[in-house]
């Protein structure tokens, strides 16, 4: 049996709630749209709502009856409709969400626990990619295979993108946490490849040049956490070059002290190694063995074709014993599908995954190679259950180098890698929900004496966890050093907090 991996990772989540100040009625919402001729809406009970509620949907968990929903889902289609939808809203004192992929780890682009609508993006996807600059403007509802796809087959396979691995997950979410993906040890996250942004204020005025005119919202744009910085409505990004040729792996092992031995050595091999190279780890427990056991899946990609990449995998990690048969060599468009756990290029336009599940995830990063013991131990827990896993996700090369202020995403220097956590389930079943949940926090806080602090324990907050606690508490593990910083400009941008989430920067310290 082989667990190939996953659509895992990145979400978006830009969602914005205001408190409700007015007697406001869903018809005087309606009515103040039909009247501005923003006309594609759907109203609870009307047979077009839980479609479209759903279909972004990503964590089942939070389609369930007791979590809230929204009185209205507006789907604009330019940014002037969404501009008179937020000023509708405004004026009703709607509390806000704005949501492009829905793939918040805490739903927190499809609730809020206030009277609500959703301006949802999903119309507005359009990407125009000027090969000779080298650039693409994107509208902010696109997803990452639409815009791979895209950039792909525009420069035959020579230009790319940096960001995450799920092809569902929407741009805009993921630039707003920073954006990591297979391509950050050579181009930095997606947040550091941001030309320009257009934003919508709290007053519904439009911004078209935020890099220029509101440097601090452009710096807190890239990785200061969705839901907090207005509406945005465009991006212009700086592709990358890639090569001709990209040969992908992925290798399945068991046996605990076969991953402990070989996860120890990555350690010391997958941060170091040449930024063309990417090699990450999958880990999670399996019983189909006959007793509990650890299995794992190394996978990555690397700029060259299979013989190079073999040579150089057997130079540096011979150990893994990577052959032939675990390599597939293509282009990047071919790397990225696979990758994103697809067969056909063509599936990265799909723009809703094939498979959902209920799921609840966590992260940390690692500054110092963790014992054989302590990765033991570790298994220990991991073997109880088979439904959640670890993924140890490398650092190094040009993420590691730019310095921590550039933008407001912190995590670089020292850092070795990142552990995304998740317990994954299928269906609806609060007994097994709260104990996966259970599992998920001792695991964690069995790797609290491992972790990075700055001096909060450091977390990536596109694993958006709400166990870290409101703004202030999460904004210090998700933001480090830049978090005063943020407070500052969220102060100076949006003193009132329209747009604001659960843990979203808060105004004052
Ligand atoms: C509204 O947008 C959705 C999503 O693209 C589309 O399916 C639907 O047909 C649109 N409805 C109207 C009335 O334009
Ligand atoms: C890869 O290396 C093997 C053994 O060195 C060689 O026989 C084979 O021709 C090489 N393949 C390619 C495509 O270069
Ligand atoms: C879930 O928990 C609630 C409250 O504890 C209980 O009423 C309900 O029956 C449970 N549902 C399932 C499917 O176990």
């Amino acid at each position: 049996m082989r667990q190939f991996v996953l659509c895992i990772t990145i979400f978006c989540l830009l969602c914005t709630y205001t408190r409700i100040n007015a007697a406001t009625t869903v018809d005087s919402l309606v009515g103040c749209l039909r009247s501005k001729g923003v006309l594609n809406y759907t109203t609870s009970g009307s047979p077009f709502y839980s479609t479209a509620l759903d279909f972004s949907m990503q964590n089942l968990r939070f389609t369930e009856a007791g979590v809230p929903k929204p009185a209205v889902i507006i789907l604009p289609s330019t940014a002037q409709e969404v501009q008179k939808a937020w000023t509708c809203m405004l004026r009703g004192g709607w509390a806000l969400r704005v949501r492009n992929g829905g793939h918040s780890y805490e739903g927190l682009s499809s609730s809020a626990s206030a009277p609500f609508a959703i301006i949802d993006l999903i119309n507005m996807h359009k990407i125009t990619v000027n090969v000779q600059k080298k650039t693409a403007w994107i509208e902010a509802g696109v997803r990452i295979g639409e815009l791979y796809h895209a950039i792909a087959s525009q420069s035959s396979n020579r230009l790319g993108f940096p960001a995450g691995t799920c092809s569902t997950v929407g741009m805009s979410g993921q630039i707003m946490g920073g954006g990591y993906g297979m391509l950050s040890r050579k181009y930095g996250v997606a947040a550091d490849r941001v030309l320009q942004a257009q934003v919508i204020d709290g007053n519904g005025k439009l911004i078209k040049r935020v890099s220029t005119s509101n440097p601090d919202l452009f710096w807190a744009l890239r990785g200061g956490g969705g839901g907090a910085w207005g509406i945005v409505v465009a991006w212009k990004l700086k592709l990358v070059d890639l090569p001709e040729t990209i040969t992908t792996f992925s290798l399945w092992k068991t046996g605990k002290q076969v991953i402990t031995d070989l996860v120890y050595k990555w350690q010391t091999i997958a941060p170091k190694a040449p930024p063309e190279l990417f090699i990450a780890i999958y880990m999670a427990g399996i019983s189909y063995t006959g007793s509990p056991d650890m299995g794992a899946s190394f996978y990555g990609q690397y700029w060259g074709t299979i013989n190079e990449t073999l040579a150089l995998l057997n130079k540096i990690y011979p150990e893994l014993g990577l052959s032939e048969s675990d390599c597939k060599q293509g282009n990047w468009m071919q790397a990225a599908t696979t990758m994103a756990g697809l067969s056909d290029p063509d599936a990265l336009l799909n723009r809703q995954q094939s498979s959902r599940n209920y799921f609840k995830g966590k992260s940390d990063f690692v500054s110092k190679p963790l014992t054989k013991a302590a990765l033991s131990a570790a298994y220990d827990i991991m073997v109880k259950n088979t439904k959640g896993w670890m993924i140890f996700e490398p650092y190094g090369g040009v993420i590691s180098r730019i310095p921590s202020s550039a933008i407001a995403f912190p995590h670089r220097e020292g850092r070795l890698f990142m552990i995304q956590y998740q317990a994954v389930w299928a269906e609806d079943s609060n007994s097994s929900e709260s104990n996966l949940i259970e599992w998920l926090r001792g695991l964690y806080s069995y790797m609290a004496p491992f972790a990075t602090y700055t001096p909060s324990r450091a977390a990536y907050v596109n694993y958006i966890d709400l166990d870290l606690g409101d703004g202030m508490g999460a904004g210090k593990s998700y933001f480090g050093a830049n978090f005063v910083r943020l407070v500052e400009i969220k102060a100076r941008f949006d003193p009132s907090d329209v747009f604001n989430q659960p843990q979203s920067v808060p105004v004052t310290m």
